[in-house]
Formats: C-alpha cells, structure tokens, sequence
C-alpha cells in the first residue's frame, strides 16, 4: 500500500538530508553552553538554535485534532492571531475507526502542511498509546486497543507529516495508558507486555514511518521516570530499534538533570521557572563540568537535533505550507466519513427516506456543539466546524421542516472541582419535557447525545461509562412516544450503551469528528455515504469485565498500577476469557450486505523466515456501494505460554460497487506471530498449528484455515 501514500519517497529515505561530517563539523564549532541551550526550551514551544551559525530555533506544536493556536510566546494566552485558523481534523479514535491507514496518511498531510504555513518544525502527534483503560480521558486522541491497528495508522500519520519536511512527535512513550495520577503513576508493565502490546506501533512508527521526534511520557514504567529511563529510550529506542532522532520530554515531565541526560532523553521541554535554571540548562552545564554528564552525550544530542533540524526547517525545497484550505476541509470530511460507525439498524430506519419525512426533530446538546475546542490539552482554533444540527439542516432543509431542542444540560468542565460538577449526571426534566413534545409531532426524532471535549479530557479520566448529563432518561422518554427515534452518540471512548441496544433499532456513532463532522453525519443519515467506519476498542458490557478493573489494577495502589493482566488487553482479554463484550473490537455495520468466499493461503507449511499469502473473495451482494473492513485474525492454539484466542495480524478496507467482487491477499510475515520469550529476551515462534481466522470483528469470525510453521 505503501507506494501512493505521501511520505514514501521523505528526504531521509531517499538518503540522509545532511551528512555525519557536516554534523560534526557544526557541534566542533559550537561552545558547550551553545550546546546547552539547544537542548532545553527558551519558550514555551520553541527551544533555541545557534544564531552565530546560522542554526535556527526548533518550534513545535499540538497536535492531534490540528495546528493549535498560536499562544504567546511565554504563556498560555492566545496571541490573538488572525492568521491561525486552521483545519480540525478528526480525532484519534475516529482516524483508527476509519481502519484505513490511507486516511492517516492524509490526515498527517494536512497536519504538516498547516504546521508548514505556521512555521512549526515539529508537530506533536500523532497520539496512540493503547486503550488499557476504557475511562481514560486521552481515549478519544489515542487510536485503539490493538498494537497492529495503530502501527498501520501510526506509520502512515508520521510519513504523512514528515512528507512535507515537518517532524511528527509520535507520543507518549511509553504506557501512558491512564490519566489519573499520569504525574506520578508507577507503571509496572511486564516485558512480554511492552513488547507485544505497548511498543509495536512505536516500533513501527520510528523504523517503518522513519518519525524524527519521540515525547517520552509522564509516568514512571517499572521505577523510573520515562523521560530518564534508560531501558526505555537509550536500549530499546535508541540503540536496538536504531533511532536517530531527538526524544523530547512531555512538558514538565523532566525531573533530573543526570539521570535525565545520560539516560536518553534529549530536550526539555515545558517546565516551569526561568528558562535558565531548568534540569538541562545551568544545572546540566554544571554537570558537565562535574564529569557526571560527558561531553560526547551532549554532542549526541546537539547532533541528533541538528540531524533533525537538516530533515525539517533547513532541509531543501521546503514547502511553504497551506492552511485551513477546501482540500484540507476535503480531507476531513473524508476522514469523518470513513469513520462513523452504524451499531444497530435493525429496523432499517437509516438510510432515512427523503420522502417520508416532513418534519425531524434533532434533539440534544451534541447537535449544537463544537469539539474543536474544550476541556485540558491541545485544541484547535478551528476555521470553521460544521455542527450536527446545520450538517442535516443543509442536508435536509429543503425537503423537511427542522427543528431543534437541546433535551439536555451538559453540565461539566474539566477544570472545575468534583464539587463543582456535582449533578452533571442529572436529568434536566423541563428540557426532556420539550424534547418529548417535539418528537411527538415529528416523524422522525434525531438525538445527538454522547460526551464532549469537556468530559473527556486530558489529565482527568472519566469515573464511570454511564452517558453523561441524565441522557439515558432523555432516550428513554423520547423513544418511548417515537419509535422512529435515531441514537448519534459522538464521543471518543467506550460508553455504556446496554440500555439503548436493547430499546432502540437505529444507533450511529461519529466522534469529535472535525471541521465537517455534521456534513458527514448528514450524508450517513442520508445515505450518500454507506458507513464503513469499525469499533476501534472493545465496548464492555460493563466496566467491571475489563481487564484493569476486573484485576484490580486501575488506577493502581498507592503510587503503582501493575499491569496484571499482561498482554490480554482490549479483545485479548474479552475473547480468551470468554466475556462477551457490549459491541466487539472491529464491528460495525453498512447499509449494503457483503459475502466473504474462498479463503485460503498459499501453502500449508511455512519456514520462520516465509510469508503467508492469505487470499480471500469478497462479493458486494447488495444494492448499495460500500465498504468491509476484514479482519484477519491469528491463534496458536498450542504453545507453552499463554497466548491470546486471536491476534489481529492484518486487515484492508474494501471498497466495492455493488454486485462487485474482489480477491484480495492479505500477507502476515511468520516472524510476526511470534511471541515475546520473557526468559529468553527474544522473540520465539513455537512449531506447530496455526489458525487463520477471517472475519468483521473479533467475534465474528467468516472462515478459518489451518496452516503448519516448521
Ligand atoms: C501533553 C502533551 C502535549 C503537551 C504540550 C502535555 O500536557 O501531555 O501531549 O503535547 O502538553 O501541549
């Protein structure tokens, strides 16, 4: 696939931008305190060059929704630019839903275009630890559960960026899976976990996507702070995985100067007090000096940053960047559509027929509300951004009556205390009243519920999966007088929904779904687009079947979290321990109805160092066009270690006209079903059975094939 994407043909892969003895010869040149104030920030998102040599400052910015506003240069106030608005680009999860790593690719394009026009070198994204924990508030800008899943996207996001010369800062590394207690947290992660489950996308993100920045994130894993942790950044990234970047620190995530410096990391960034008496400003001269940091660890990373700076600002032929352009609107609106996801439609109330309805009625406060911006962390100063309520009155207005009420109070904000939420999960009964009298009249009744980017919000992880805002009564009392009543949820994290699939017959699920969120909602519900998009995480029936809270595990105790569950995580866990989940990883539905025939592969024994070939046939057998993504999932039913009932290894998006049928290879390197030997320090396949295992979601597996590895 990778051959039309952007990214495939970058500066460093055609060959280094700038070679080791230019590098040399610039840090031979440079005194040690020019060193040194390269390698912490002198404002808040730029850290210095070396003006003398004509070395420029290194800028950055968030980040995944977006380039973010421009804020002055010493605080967080907005410096009041007009020339800052920009695209907002779906979120992370919503990218992941999409299951198309063509759409990453796109999304990063866009991302480093804008970061181009606002003169950014580094873009802080994209985001993809994995979804341990379905409350944890950065679910909606991580991407899912399954390491191969954000390996695909995680590569094509970073090629797409770095194709227009602007470095991706792939985030945060590593198992900053919670935000509760993330300043502090001790993460004790077992190595098979960290090598199967939280590594692989970043793996693949720095050797496949080439990424020139890694943030080394805020907690500890397994008793040192990730931004001094020398297993993690010198002896995995670094030095077995090859990295040749720079590593920059979360902000304020630095905490000693020594320990930091020789353990990896390479900038500081965003801590607090004057600039000059940061862990790598005064006090790490002064440990040069002292002979407990060399010389030649400063000189790497002076390198590394003037490696990176070559590949970015000063690389040839850089691009002069485009903001907030139709193409970019283009590119979300694509994204967002690829990206909503049809749960239920027993009834076959969607697509909706133009011409039986007269009257709609959309309800609820998420058909009014933008996602560009809210709660804590990086947002978007969005050019435009298309609500709910405008997509289907643009869609619908000529041929139906519209008409809106808000059925409920979203009564939250992150920064403000518990106390000071208090009720946000109450019911507001006037407004239930409105919405009810409303959906009485009205054939049709749309309720746009779900969260916003208040209640799901860095730095705070949500207390439980209920809906938010006393939704669930505002469902019930209205689908109670329409039965022809249509649940959109947009939010970006699992929610509890065993309520509504059991009374509702039409649920669609978009996301913060970007600048042309409510035109692609609009164009699902009309059915100019099938839906295509497919879970991202697993959705529990309850909080309690997952493997955090089922083990006890989360937030952790004291200042621990074990990881206890190991490498079950997401469907790992649902599927070996056979919990039958709410809605499984990778489902969802089209408005078309696709068979899936003769799967096979290509042999039936395969050497350590083969490929397998798997090929199937899909056929489009109904009368819309439209998309499957199949999954193809692998087991080894006998090993000598516990492994998981089934492991995604590959999957492709399918597009197909109706009546039209394809075959399709999916190839899975042997090596790659390998596991990670803990008491070998090696990756082991054991001889014997394999089974793969084809399917459109992890519980619904079509055809299985049997193949043997020497
Ligand atoms: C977040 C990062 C972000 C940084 C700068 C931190 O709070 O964890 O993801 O890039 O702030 O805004």
């Amino acid at each position: 696939m990778a051959f039309f994407l952007a990214g495939g043909v970058s500066a460093q892969n055609k060959g280094e931008a700038v070679s080791n003895a230019k590098i040399n010869s610039i840090v031979s040149k440079m005194t040690l305190e020019e060193k040194i104030e390269m390698l912490h920030g002198n404002a808040l998102f730029s850290s210095a060059g070396v003006p003398r040599l004509g070395i420029p400052e290194l800028t950055c910015d968030d980040g995944p929704l977006g380039v973010r506003e421009e804020i002055k240069r010493f605080d967080w106030a907005s410096a009041n630019w007009t020339t800052d608005s920009a695209t907002f680009l779906p979120n992370g999860s919503a990218i992941a839903a999409t299951w198309n790593p063509v759409m990453a690719n796109k999304y990063g394009i866009v991302i480093g275009e804008e970061a181009n026009a606002r003169k950014k070198d580094i873009m802080l994204a994209p985001a993809f630890n994995i979804c341990r924990m379905p409350l944890c508030g950065r679910t909606y800008e991580y991407y899912s559960e399954d390491p191969y899943l954000n390996s695909q996207l995680a590569i094509q996001a970073v090629k797409g960026i770095q194709s227009q010369h602007v470095a991706a800062c792939i985030k945060h590394f590593a198992a900053n899976n919670q935000e509760l207690n993330r300043n502090s947290v001790n993460t004790i992660v077992d190595e098979r976990a960290l090598r199967e489950i939280y590594f692989p996308a970043f793996k693949a993100a720095v050797q496949q996507g080439n990424a020139y920045t890694v943030m080394s994130a805020y907690n500890k894993l397994n008793g040192y702070w990730c931004s001094e942790n020398d297993f993690l950044l010198n002896k995995v990234l670094k030095d077995e995985w090859g990295f040749k970047g720079v590593v920059m620190s979360d902000w304020a995530g630095t905490h000693h100067t020594v320990a930091a410096a020789n353990n990896g990391l390479d900038i500081e960034m965003g801590s607090s007090g004057a600039y000059d008496r940061w862990y790598f400003a005064k006090p790490l001269l002064a440990a040069v000096k002292a002979g407990q940091v060399s010389v030649k660890t400063i000189d790497d990373k002076v390198s590394r940053i003037l490696w990176l700076i070559y590949h970015t600002s000063m690389s040839s032929n850089h691009p002069k960047g485009l903001i907030a352009t139709p193409e970019h609107a283009k590119t979300a609106y694509n994204i967002a559509a690829e990206s909503i996801v049809l749960i239920k439609n027993d009834k076959h109330l969607l697509p909706l027929k133009a011409s039986a309805v007269k009257r709609i009625a959309v309800i609820g406060d998420n058909a009014v509300r933008t996602f560009a911006l809210g709660g804590y962390g990086a947002g978007v100063k969005a050019k435009y951004e298309v609500t709910a309520l405008e997509g289907i009155k643009s869609r619908f207005g000529k041929i139906a009556s519209i008409s809106f009420a808000q059925g409920y109070k979203a009564n939250y904000l992150a920064n403000n205390s518990d106390e000071q939420n208090r009720g946000y999960d109450q019911r507001d009964q006037k407004l239930i009243d409105e919405a009810v009298a409303l959906a009485k009249t009205s054939e049709v009744a749309i309720l746009c519920i779900g969260s916003n980017r208040e209640y799901e919000s860095e730095a705070h992880d949500r207390k439980s999966l209920e809906l938010p805002f006393g939704e669930q009564a505002l469902v019930n009392a209205v689908t109670a007088v329409n039965p022809n009543t249509i649940i959109v949820i947009m939010a970006g994290a699992p929610y509890d929904l065993n309520e509504i699939k059991k009374s509702n017959h039409a649920i669609v699920w978009s996301w913060f779904n970007g600048s042309e969120a409510g035109n692609a909602l609009a164009d699902v519900l009309t059915g100019a687009v099938n839906p295509s998009g497919r879970l991202p995480f697993t959705f529990p029936v309850s909080l309690k079947d997952s493997p955090a809270a089922a083990l006890n595990t989360y937030p952790g105790e004291g200042a621990t979290a074990e990881y206890k569950e190991g490498i079950l995580v997401g469907y790992r866990w649902y599927d070996t321990k056979k919990i039958q989940p709410e809605f499984p990883f990778g489902y969802g539905l089209s408005y078309t109805d696709f068979s899936i025939s003769h799967f096979s592969a290509d042999k039936l024994n395969y050497g350590r160092n083969e490929t397998i070939r798997a090929k199937f046939t899909i056929k489009n057998t109904g009368s819309r066009y439209g998309a499957e993504v199949v999954q193809l999932y692998v087991s080894d039913p006998v090993s000598s270690v516990l492994r998981p009932e089934k492991e995604l290894k590959a999957f492709e998006k399918v597009f197909l006209q109706p009546g039209e049928t394809k075959t399709v290879e999916l190839d899975v390197k042997v090596g790659d079903l390998a596991f990670y030997d803990e008491s070998k320090k090696s990756w082991k396949i054991e001889a014997g059975e394999f089974v793969l295992q084809l399917g459109n979601s992890s519980r619904n597996i079509l055809k299985t094939v049997k193949i043997a590895v020497k």
